[in-house]
């Protein structure tokens, strides 16, 4: 965290397990990330990441989608709960529910997500099983900026593993997830650290359309590993992209 750096407000949107929401929270409770969590929502009301929320005493909030089957009304209750809470940034965390091209728009250049594949390959789901299937010898997880189109954002970050002739869909799905807790955090960082940074990504997401064909060099999940480990024991932000 820089000296003087304003913590960034953050609304974390989840349908599932919180366990990115659960890194995202103790990197800023640790003061690794300058940031506080100022809403977490979930459109499924018994999602194991609202009972994490409420542990850790965060704002929650379910906007259960079954009671609004109509997309449009949905969103709108979704704008006035992020209205309320005012967040600098919208992060995604295993939220399961398509957001409607006026939400992108509302929020653009705001919203970010991680994708368990080295996007652009598999986009959407069951993306465990996909890459297996395909005998992949690399898998990994992505951190994109949110476009109208499905998981097609610019990338921010990049992580990835070797495969193993053993690896199951569980293991891979393990081993995946082992790479965002990490991966995630950091790269909220390093977003947070100099938004300007990334003046050539967001600019391109007011174009319709979604750019990923800019270079974001993978990082190796060893390399991972000692950054993170590295940021847990200075708090100094390593460099991811050199
Ligand atoms: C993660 O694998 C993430 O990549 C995907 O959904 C999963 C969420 O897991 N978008 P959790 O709810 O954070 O445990």
């Amino acid at each position: 965290m820089k000296k003087n750096q304003k913590k960034a407000r953050l609304a974390v949107l989840v349908s599932g397990n919180g366990s990115n929401l659960q890194a995202i929270q103790e990197a800023c409770k640790t003061k690794r990330l300058c940031a506080e969590i100022c809403l977490v929502l979930s459109n499924k009301p018994h999602a194991k990441a609202l009972a994490r929320a409420q542990n850790a005493g965060l704002p929650n909030t379910v906007i259960n989608a079954q009671h609004y089957p109509e997309k449009g009304r949905f969103d709108t209750a979704l704008c006035v709960e992020l209205q309320r809470a005012a967040p600098d940034w919208i992060v995604l965390a295993g939220y399961m529910r398509i957001l409607t091209l006026t939400f992108i728009q509302a929020w653009k250049g705001r919203i970010i997500n991680i994708h368990p594949s080295l996007l652009p390959k598999y986009r959407g789901l069951n993306t465990h099983e996909r890459v297996l299937a395909a005998q992949e010898q690399e898998h990994g997880c992505s951190v994109h900026w949110v476009v109208p189109e499905l998981d097609a954002g610019p990338i921010i970050t990049q992580a990835s593993f070797n495969l193993k002739a053993s690896d199951t869909v569980d293991s891979a799905k393990e081993k995946t997830q082992q790479l965002e807790h990490m991966l995630y955090p950091l790269s909220l960082a390093w977003v947070l650290s100099d938004p300007t940074r990334f003046h050539g990504t967001t600019q391109r997401l007011t174009n319709q359309k979604p750019n990923v064909d800019h270079t974001v060099q993978i990082i190796k999940a060893d390399r991972l590993k000692k950054l993170d480990a590295q940021w847990r024991q200075t708090s100094k932000l390593p460099n991811l992209f050199d």
